[in-house]
Formats: structure tokens, sequence, C-alpha cells
């Protein structure tokens, strides 16, 4: 298409975005709000984008906003509430607003949240969102329900206009859906089979977020590690991995998340060899105990894992280790549970998150024998965190005296500290010392700290001069 024509259909699609208002061309405006994983937050950075272009204006409250959406996430059944305690909210004031529900409650629950929800407009998972385009053009037009819940598709969503809400770290998708089946777990029936991304595509992305001015991006896919390029380069994920590290201008390169049967040998070699490639691997282990594993169809042994966990202790590199972890889960023993805990002892975790098994719909967990009483998983959950919390004050306190680069992030007024972030996604907060008063603007740039004190979730220093 030429520019004039370009310009011209665009013009002549704009003009439908705006309705008439007493009497005044009004613009369209809408709100969103994001629950659950990166993925969801980047997923809903490219459905700004989307509207943007369309000529939407965002706001930031539902009540001034003509549309309304909710990008929803269904790990836990805590989650999957939240949309429809929103939903209810706006039951008898929501007259004349479009809601939309996206993301992973929409693909589960599909038309039924018409029903539940009679005043929601829109329903879209997110494996359909390549179609949001026209989705919103069938609303416009006077449509009142609309949905898009294909699950079984080729297409990825892509769009160069994402808006990105965080000016320090970007984020690029590079595999959506999951093709693992762990029995307790939601993902591959809502966000549908694994459809990696083109390099072509990744690597241009990575280029324009550098000529942007973006020095640190994060790389995201339900399993990173199952990365298989589809065009005729046929990259693994490590090869994408040290070739993206390399775009000019890039400082850190983060990923997340890595399934621990596809994680190779060669992650942790680019690693040691390419210094923008960070200190850090989040490792999803879930228990301890390889019975366990193996009742959640995990696809890798206890003793599996810690051959991973050996390859990063034995790197040249300080690298952070962090995991997810379940309790509860159907017949996990106190035998069991012990092991768990074991594991963290051996492996002395950066961080960790941790959660009570909650049952899911649709998924082979629900029908598997001893289920464990709430208060139980509750009293499993408290011992587990106060242990790993020793050994992150432990773990911490043996930063004291070094020297990290901090990518910085924010201000603290209050504290009057600076904001950082170091390779290994530790918070560092420091003073910028001599403290004379000339505060120079550091937001965005990188620099020594050398750090003073460690808290259990922050470490705490000073710039070294
Ligand atoms: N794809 C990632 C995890 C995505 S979900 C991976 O395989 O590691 C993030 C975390 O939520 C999981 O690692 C798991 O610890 C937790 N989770 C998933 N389903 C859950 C459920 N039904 N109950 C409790 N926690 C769950
Ligand atoms: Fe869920 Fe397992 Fe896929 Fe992770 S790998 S998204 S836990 S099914
Ligand atoms: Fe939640 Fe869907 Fe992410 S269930 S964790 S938003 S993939």
């Amino acid at each position: 298409m030429s520019h004039s024509l370009e310009v011209e259909s665009w013009n002549r699609r704009r003009s439908g975005f705006y309705n008439r208002n007493n009497g005044l061309l009004r613009m369209k405006t809408f709100y969103i709000e994001t629950f659950g994983c990166q993925m969801n937050v980047h997923d809903s950075e490219k459905v700004m984008g989307t509207l943007l272009r369309r000529g939407y204006r965002q706001v930031d409250s539902p009540e001034s906003a003509d549309l309304v959406l909710y990008n929803t996430c269904s790990i836990r059944d805590k989650a999957e509430q939240k949309v429809f305690n929103r939903l209810q909210q706006f039951k008898k004031t929501g007259n004349g607003k479009v809601f939309g529900v996206l993301g992973c409650v929409a693909q589960q629950e599909g038309e039924r949240i018409f029903e539940r929800a009679p005043h929601v407009g829109m329903v879209v998972g997110s494996a359909s969102y390549h179609k949001l385009p026209d989705l919103l053009g069938q609303l416009e037009t006077g449509n009142r329900r609309v949905t898009g819940l294909e699950l079984d598709t080729d297409e990825t969503f892509e769009t160069p206009f994402a808006r990105r809400d965080n000016p320090h770290r970007a984020y690029i998708t590079i595999i959506e859906g999951c093709d693992k089946s762990c029995a307790y777990c939601v993902v591959p029936f809502t966000r549908g089979p694994e459809r990696s991304r083109g390099s072509g595509g990744i690597l241009r992305e990575a280029r324009d977020l550098a000529e942007t001015g973006y020095t640190e991006i994060q790389l995201l896919g339900q399993n990173v590690n199952s990365y298989r390029d589809p065009s005729p380069a046929g990259w693994d994920f490590a090869t994408l991995l040290r070739n993206v590290a390399c775009v000019p201008g890039m400082r850190r390169v983060r990923f997340t998340t890595s399934h621990p049967r596809d994680f190779v040998k060669e992650i942790i070699d680019a690693i040691e060899d390419v210094p923008a490639l960070c200190n850090h691997v989040h490792l999803p282990v879930q228990s301890g105990s390889s019975r366990m594993l193996g009742r959640m169809q995990r696809l890798y042994t206890r003793d599996e894992y810690m051959r991973r966990i050996e390859w990063m202790k034995r790197a040249s590199r300080d690298i952070a280790i962090t995991t997810d972890i379940i309790v509860g889960f159907p017949g996990e023993t106190e035998e069991d549970f012990e092991q768990t805990l074991q594991l963290l002892d051996e492996i002395e975790y950066d961080s960790l998150f941790s959660f009570k098994y909650s049952p899911r719909p649709n998924t082979p967990a629900l029908r598997l024998e001893g289920q464990i009483a709430e208060e139980e998983k509750g009293r499993r959950l408290t011992i587990l965190q106060e242990k790993q919390r020793a050994i992150q004050i432990r773990r911490n306190a043996g930063y004291v005296g070094t020297v990290e680069e901090v990518h910085i992030e924010g201000y603290n007024k209050a504290l009057q500290q600076w904001i950082g972030r170091t390779s290994q996604n530790k918070t560092l907060n420091f003073y910028d010392a001599p403290n004379d008063g000339s505060k120079e603007d550091l937001l965005g740039r990188y620099l020594p700290v050398r750090v003073t004190r460690a808290g259990p979730n922050s470490l705490v220093g000073e710039r070294v001069q």
C-alpha cells in the first residue's frame, strides 16, 4: 500500500472510533487491569498498543472508561475470583460501558462468563489476540457480544506497537502456549499449544528496543527452553540467547520461565560466555520429592533437577537461582514435604515463590487421591517460608562488602535511596554518597554500588565514587 493510501484508510477507519455524546464528538476511552504473570503483563502492553493505534485513549479508572478490560489469570482459584469480584462491582453502575474479559479465565470459562456476568460484551483468550482488531471492529459497529476462543492455532500475537509500561525493562515474547501437562496446571488449557516466534522478528524487536533506549530486556514464555525457531535458521534457545545478548546497546538480557526437563547445559555455557546474559536462572522445582514430581507429571526426578543445579553452582559466574514450589499437592506426605525442606537447605535458593496447591478445572490432579486439608497446606507453607527466609538472610549477608553493578530503576524519596537491581535480580538500594544536595538524575544508568547491609529480601549500599 502506498503511503497516502495508508493514511487515507487510517483516517477513514479512525472516524468510526468517535461516537456522539451530548452533541460532542468524543473519543473512545479504555481502562485495563492486569492480573497474573509477566506474559499477561506483556500481552496487556500489546493490547494497549492495539487500542491506542485504533484511536482509543487510555484512562486510569474504570468509571471514566467506555471499554473496561480485565486481563485475567486462572493459575489458582484466588486469582480467578478476582475478575468476578471486579465485574460484580459494576453490575449496576456499568450501564453504557462495554466490559471485556481477556486472558486465562476468558479462555477457561468462555461463554459461561456471559451467564455469570451478563454485562460483559467481549471474551477473548490469549491465543486469539491476533483477532482483536476484528473483534473491536464488531463491538464498535454495535455488536453486543463478541468472542475469540480458538485455542488450536498457529498464530502468535505480534504487534510492533506494544505500549511498554516499564521504562527500564522491556519484555519480548519468544514462545506462547505450553506443551507440557503438569497435573495441577491450567496453562495448557488456557494458552494452547506451544508456538515459537521466528528468530528474525525477535532480533528485530530487540534492535528496535535498543534504538529507543532500552538496555535491559526479558525474553518470555511459559517454557522458554523448548524454543524452536520456525525460520530456516532453526535456532534453539541457547543460540537465540547468545544472539539477542549481542544486539548493540543491550546491557542485560533475562529470560523466564525455564522448565527443568528442557534446561540444557548450553544455556549455562551461553551465560558463561556472554556478559550481557544476567547471572540469574529461575528454575521451578515444585517439589523435592521424586515421588511427588512423578505424580505432578513434571518429567524429571530430584536427581535430574540437581544435575542442572550443579551446572550453575560450578559456573565461574555467581548465578542466582530462584524457584517455585507447591505444597500440599494430593498425596504429599510429611516425608515428601521433608524432602522439599531438605532441598532448600541443599540448594540455598536466592528466593522462591511458594503456593498452596489449588485444585483447578480440567486438570488431572483433580482426580488424584489424597487431597490435603487447607489448614495443613497452610501449616506447610508457613514452615517452608520461614526456612527460606532464614536462608535468604544468610545468603544475602554474604554480599556485604562486595561491589555490585546496579541498573537504577527508581528513587525512594522517603528513604532518600536510589532503587537498583543487580544482574542477579536482587534489589540493591543505595545512598548517593556523599550527598551534597546536587543530585544527578541516575535513572536508567548502571553504577557500581558497595553493599553495606543485607535483609531477607533486599540489599542496601553506597555508591562507589
Ligand atoms: N511455566 C512455568 C510456571 C507457570 S505457573 C513452569 O512450568 O515453571 C507459575 C507457578 O504457579 C508454577 O511454577 C507453580 O508453582 C504454580 N502453580 C501452577 N498451578 C498451580 C496450582 N494449581 N496450585 C498452586 N500453584 C500452582
Ligand atoms: Fe503449567 Fe507445567 Fe506448562 Fe509450566 S510447564 S505452564 S507448570 S503445564
Ligand atoms: Fe495466570 Fe495465565 Fe499466566 S493462568 S500465571 S496469567 S499463563
